[in-house]
């Protein structure tokens, strides 16, 4: 796949760029990034890539003919393939991985970084834009939303992650937080690794897997469990949860 990415500081890639998942995926090139720095797509002679808002207020707004001309030199990157454009802003919809695997299948990206107070709205009609937030939270700019974007489809590309990693399934692929994990030493100051996990019992450490899955879920994200539909033995192992977590 190939992604784009629109950006006002593309210094702010450098680093990750060069590390981890993202620099496999792109050493086996499996991942494609070009990185586009609108300030190049300037039409006047002092580089201005933004403006005062119309109707007044605090904050600068992207130009739409910077950003139109950024996503122009890379839209037919891939030839007979029409781009599938987000912009990153605190007002877009929630990333999730369900959308980030939908993500993943497109031949190529074009990630637009917003800063300041946004871009001129024009530019999402005419990049046929999408709006991407990564939190309910403020960034002080869209780059790191548009690398953790970034991070997200490419993980997820075939051959990218080794089989015992991809074999095993993320915890939001089944909508559940993982269970607590541990490695050597047995012991550490004091704190020993639960019993069960050392006992080489394959079925009881996958139920004490599974019912430590729906104790951290319940406590942290009991949204996640509403609207599931649930085995017996998941409800049995709640019932149990809650009983021990009202006497304790
Ligand atoms: N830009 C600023 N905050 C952001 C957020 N939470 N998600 C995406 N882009 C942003």
């Amino acid at each position: 796949m190939r992604v784009s990415i629109l950006t006002l500081n593309p210094g702010f890639f450098a680093g990750p760029l060069g590390e981890g998942m993202i620099r496999i995926a792109r050493e086996a090139g499996i991942v494609t990034v070009d990185l586009v720095p609108i300030r190049d797509f300037a039409t006047d002679r002092y580089g201005t890539t933004d403006d005062y808002p119309y109707g007044g207020g605090a904050g600068m707004v992207m130009k739409v003919d910077t950003i139109v001309g950024a996503f122009e030199s890379v839209s037919a990157a891939e030839p007979g393939v029409t781009p599938r454009t987000l912009v990153t802003t605190p007002q877009g919809r929630v990333l999730t991985q369900e959308w980030a695997r939908e993500l993943a299948q497109e031949r190529h990206l074009v990630l637009v970084c917003g800063r300041y107070r946004g871009i001129d709205e024009r530019a999402g009609a005419f990049l046929s834009a999408e709006e991407v937030s990564i939190g309910d939270y403020v960034l002080s700019g869209g780059e790191a939303a548009a690398l953790v974007v970034l991070d997200a489809v490419s993980r997820l590309q075939p051959g990218v992650l080794g089989d015992a990693e991809s074999a095993r399934g993320d915890s939001f692929s089944e909508a559940l937080l993982d269970a607590p994990v541990y490695t050597r030493p047995e012991e550490y100051r004091g704190l020993r690794v639960p019993e069960t996990l050392l006992s080489g019992n394959h079925e009881q450490i996958r139920r004490w897997r599974r019912r430590e899955a729906l104790r951290r879920t319940l406590a942290r994200r009991p949204d996640l469990l509403s609207g599931r539909a649930l085995s017996d033995e998941d409800r049995r192992f709640l019932d149990e949860i809650r009983k021990e977590e009202a006497s304790s």
